[in-house]
């Protein structure tokens, strides 16, 4: 037996406005996506943003569903919608906005699971890390360089 310890680096701002401009424009752009979720069961509302290396900026948020389970997460909802309208960009920054609408979520919110495998599937096709940002309403940024720090031991093309 060995154990195998498993490491990865997260980058913490304590204020959005320690980032970078486009950052910055980036998360805004999240955060007014946020306001357009669709999310009356949960009442949680999410937003991304992506920019592409096209210079296309492609948002989502969460659309939810009477019948839960069809509802997506808006980092889905987002990365499909750029893996459909531009499937030969790659996706250089994702900045993600969560909250509660009934109360203001000031710790970064990551994205589900789900959404790491989804998102990792582009990492992998493009050859290239995809830089996340994700925050609550206001608070703290986590900024994490690449998909793979949030998803260690992920399921790929390689094992199939
Ligand atoms: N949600 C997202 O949009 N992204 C995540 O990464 C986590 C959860 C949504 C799904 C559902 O509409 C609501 O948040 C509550 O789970």
């Amino acid at each position: 037996m060995k154990t195998v310890k498993i490491e990865s680096i997260l980058e913490v701002f304590d204020s959005i406005v320690e980032l970078p401009e486009y950052v910055r424009d980036l998360m805004k752009e999240a955060a007014e996506a946020r306001k357009r979720a669709y999310a009356p069961y949960s009442k949680f509302s999410v937003g991304a943003a992506l920019i592409l290396d096209n210079n296309k900026v492609v948002t989502g948020n969460n659309q939810e569903n009477a019948s839960y389970p069809s509802g997506l997460c808006a980092e889905r909802t987002a990365i499909y919608y750029a893996g459909s309208q531009y499937p030969d960009a790659k996706v250089v920054i994702m900045a993600l906005t969560a909250g509660s609408q009934s109360d203001v979520n000031t710790e970064p919110i990551p994205p589900c699971g789900a959404c790491r495998q989804a998102i990792s599937e582009y990492e992998v096709k493009q050859e290239a890390p995809i830089e996340i940002y994700f925050m609550g309403e206001t608070g703290k940024v986590v900024r994490s360089k690449s998909l793979a720090n949030l998803l260690p031991l992920i399921f790929d093309k390689t094992y199939l």
